[in-house]
């Protein structure tokens, strides 16, 4: 048995649902899980020493001698903690991220991974310089269903994958929310596309030949402001981008909104050259997807029609958590199904997609 020994910093609303899924029994989730990998949580730092203690008394106990920190840098040097998981507001990836690679730990960084493709070009050097493992907490690449539904599309099941639809929509209710909300805050880079961008667009990533390895041929984004009276400058409510990969002659159409809810089954549509998948919303979660295969003749309506329905414990991160521990295990300094050139094409695309947009964000010293 591997144990994998965290120091969590930002014990905020992510943070709680990250924790409680790795101390989640094995037995108790979803099949898929590594049996050999051990979760511990050792050190749990905040701005707010009380916050972290209570962080520990809630989600971690305090049997295992858990350590509580005032403020990040008692985490970084806890001889104890492997690696750390980044759990802070997206402006605050950047710092804690290179100070934890500074003191020679091991990072998971919550997506979006930085504010911009810069800063993570320099995190990503930083960390191949110190070589050490560096990985964006993009957990639903690592959930079972997903990688069935890229392994029933990498084999051929609808053919040559010519367009994919993906949205993530969640009514924020902006309206009500304070001004210093992460969700509407340009000061911590809020509004919906690094919030939720990051599900729909992982969708060509993993399934567009070409994209896990090049940037767009082409990027076309619109971004429709927020027009709230309680703050000065306004983030992104809605954004749409569209993404076309010449090579593989297959199109992205993209969209997140912080103002409006996605229902049913049309968070993701894979459309092939002999049929569809269909993913059923959440696509950052999904627990059902229908194949339907194209007639052959005109009588049929479909050739064959599948949906297929998982039920997933708990939120489902610890599968990314079994993945952190055996690349820390088998000396990885990078996951192969998170790698970070990915995640630097994704801050790419987000770049081009806000400036299209018009949405700047603050600069972020290096
Ligand atoms: N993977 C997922 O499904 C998922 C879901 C939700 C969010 N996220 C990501 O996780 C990150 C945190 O989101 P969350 O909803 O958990 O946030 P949150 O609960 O509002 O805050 C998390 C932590 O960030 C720090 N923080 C909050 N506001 C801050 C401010 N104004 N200045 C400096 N630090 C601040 C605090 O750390 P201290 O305790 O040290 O003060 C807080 O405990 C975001 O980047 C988000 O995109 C991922």
């Amino acid at each position: 048995m591997f144990n994998v020994k965290w120091g969590i910093i930002g014990p905020g609303g992510i943070s709680s649902t990250f924790v409680d899924d790795l101390l989640l029994p094995s037995h108790q989730t979803h099949s898929g899980r590594d049996q050999t990998i051990k979760h511990s949580i050792v050190a749990v730092g905040s701005r707010d020493v009380l916050r972290a203690r209570k962080f520990v008394r809630d989600h971690v106990g305090t049997e295992g001698g858990c350590k509580s920190y005032a403020g990040y840098e008692g985490v970084f040097a806890d001889e104890n903690v492997d690696v750390v998981y980044i759990g802070t507001t997206h402006t605050h990836h950047y710092a804690a991220t290179k100070a934890a690679l500074l003191a020679g730990k091991h990072v998971l960084a919550e997506k979006p991974f930085t504010t911009t493709a810069r800063e993570a070009r320099a995190l990503i050097n930083l960390a191949r310089e110190k070589s050490l493992f560096l990985m964006e907490a993009v957990w639903t690449r690592f959930q079972p269903m997903v990688i069935e539904i890229e392994e029933l599309v990498r084999g051929g099941k609808i053919g040559d994958v010519r367009r994919i639809f993906a949205d993530l929509g969640w009514d924020a209710q902006i309206d009500g929310l304070s001004s210093t909300s992460r969700v509407i805050s340009p000061e911590l880079a809020g509004g919906a596309l690094l919030d939720l961008g990051p599900y729909p667009l992982l969708w060509p990533l993993l399934l567009i030949p070409e994209a896990s390895t090049s940037l767009p041929s082409s990027i076309s984004a619109s971004i429709q402001k927020t027009q709230l009276d309680s703050i000065a400058s306004q983030v992104d409510a809605q954004t749409s981008f569209v993404l076309n990969y010449d090579q593989s002659k297959a199109q992205a159409i993209l969209s997140c909104s912080i103002t409006s809810e996605t229902f049913g089954d049309s968070a993701v549509v894979i459309h092939g050259s002999k049929g569809t998948i269909s993913i059923q919303h959440p696509c950052f979660r999904p627990e059902s997807y229908t194949v339907k295969l194209f007639a052959e003749t005109e009588a049929e309506s479909t050739k064959e029609e599948e949906t297929v329905v998982t039920k997933i414990a708990g939120r489902g991160m610890y599968w990314m958590g079994d993945e952190v521990g055996r690349c820390l295990r088998d000396g990885k300094l990078e996951s192969e199904r998170m790698g970070l050139e990915v995640t630097l094409l994704q801050m790419e695309i987000f770049d081009e997609v806000r400036r299209q947009g018009g949405y700047e964000l603050p600069e972020i010293e290096l």
